[in-house]
């Protein structure tokens, strides 16, 4: 991480003396700064503070005769792996999600090719207010990374959600941005499902499964710290979506195939998620009653669509690698490979659910089929197995030459 540089911009609020601590620990790790201090910003720390400890001028002025004479604001913007605004005050980030850009720190932020890292700081009912809350939405959605806000007292005398992330927190979550900017999946785009489907019978009842969605969302994030841009199509599930992976919560396998499509083209699909291989042929309109003496109805069934069979179509839209997860619960390595065969698909993950334990525990035991044969691999937790899954695919990705 060593030639690694940030671009710092410290907005106008009192976190900023925060950014100074934050200088120095990028110091130490030996991450060149280059701050750019706002005006308001400079309210609150010195760019005399701000230069000492990223030994390095500071910038602050949009239309500067000395360094506008090459364009130094476009050159500015390109020329760091990471922007960082910290703090990141309601201002700058109203300005940012609007596209506005009336000095240097915002002209930088649209500017820029690179990811953007904010930390938010600022009073509680500012950060609550419904026009911060939509403009961080919306960041967040044009590919905005964030680190806080924390909970708890501020300057101000008010407790609750604004405070800015602790130094300490900022680095890290800058060193995963690195990290993942140098990994082996950088640059790649991935689809993973996961969890189960829920397919209508009434307006109150559905036809599920007991997964838990656990092994599809330790992959995702797997994929993720490995660079890759993640899209997660999920399942009704209890979890929460790994932090940077985009999620796309659906309900029923035909809304998970639209979701996946809507995700293409991608390099890597992995269909981790149990989707109903039937549905309700007609859901009711209104809920079933039942009455005393009547006969329990009877469910006709239809097939779903088929998600990993459609995603490993030949075509242009076919990702390099697309993979199929089996839960059997006999015979597993002959209905794999029967698997692998129909669906057409690069390698089947399988695992015996019959096994106590397996579907929403924590504990995997999996068998890989592709077309060199089966790999075996001992019970892991959910999240090594999705480590080294990960890993594998990289490897396949980039070994595998381009078509
Ligand atoms: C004492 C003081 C503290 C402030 N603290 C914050 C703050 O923590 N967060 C914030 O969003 N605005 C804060 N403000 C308001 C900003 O300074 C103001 O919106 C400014 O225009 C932001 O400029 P910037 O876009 O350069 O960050 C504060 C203002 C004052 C006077």
């Amino acid at each position: 991480m060593s030639q690694s540089r940030i671009l710092l911009v410290v907005g106008g609020g009192i976190a900023a003396y925060k950014a100074l601590e934050l200088v120095r620990l990028l110091r130490k790790a030996s991450i060149e700064v280059q701050p750019v201090l706002t005006s308001a910003g400079a309210h609150f720390v010195t760019p005399l503070s701000l230069a000492a400890l990223a030994e390095t001028p500071v910038r602050s002025e949009l239309l500067s005769l000395t360094e506008e004479a090459r364009m130094g604001h476009i050159e500015l913007s390109r020329s760091a792996d990471l922007v960082v605004v910290a703090p990141a005050t309601a201002d700058l980030m109203a300005k940012a999600r609007h596209g506005l850009a009336d000095d240097l720190a915002s002209t930088l932020l649209l500017a820029t090719d690179k990811p953007v890292l904010m930390a938010p700081a600022m009073n509680v009912r500012m950060w609550l207010h419904p026009a911060t809350q939509r403009n961080a939405a919306r960041l967040l959605e044009d590919g905005v990374r964030f680190v806080g806000p924390d909970d708890g007292a501020m300057a101000c005398g008010e407790f609750g959600p604004g405070r800015m992330a602790e130094p300490a927190a900022i680095f890290a979550a800058i060193q995963s941005l690195l990290d993942r900017a140098a990994g082996p999946l950088a640059g790649r785009k991935a689809i993973v499902t996961a969890g189960p489907t829920a397919e209508p019978i009434d307006p109150v009842r559905v036809l599920t499964n007991r997964s838990s969605g656990k092994q599809g969302y330790a992959l995702a994030a797997a994929l993720q710290a490995l660079g890759a841009e993640v899209t997660l199509v999920s399942g009704p599930t209890a979890l929460a979506a790994p932090p940077g992976v985009v999620r796309l919560e659906v309900e029923t396998a035909e809304e998970m195939l639209g979701a996946c499509r809507s995700a293409l083209p991608a390099d890597l699909a992995v269909c981790v998620a149990a989707v109903s291989d039937w549905r309700p042929h007609a859901p009711a309109r209104s809920k079933l009653k039942k009455a005393p003496d009547q006969e329990a109805p009877s469910l006709r069934l239809v097939q779903t669509p088929d998600i990993l069979a459609a995603l490993s179509a030949p075509g242009p839209q076919r990702p390099r690698l697309v993979i199929g997860f089996a839960a059997e619960t006999e015979a597993l390595e002959t209905n794999m490979a029967a698997k692998r065969a129909r669906k057409g698909c690069d390698w089947i993950v399988g695992n015996d659910v019959s096994q106590p334990g397996i579907m929403g525990g924590d504990a995997n035991r999996v068998v890989i089929a592709d077309a060199q044969g089966m790999e075996r691999w001992p019970s892991l937790p959910k999240v090594e197995v999705a480590r080294r899954l990960a890993a594998r695919m990289a490897a396949a990705l980039t070994e595998e030459p381009e078509p």
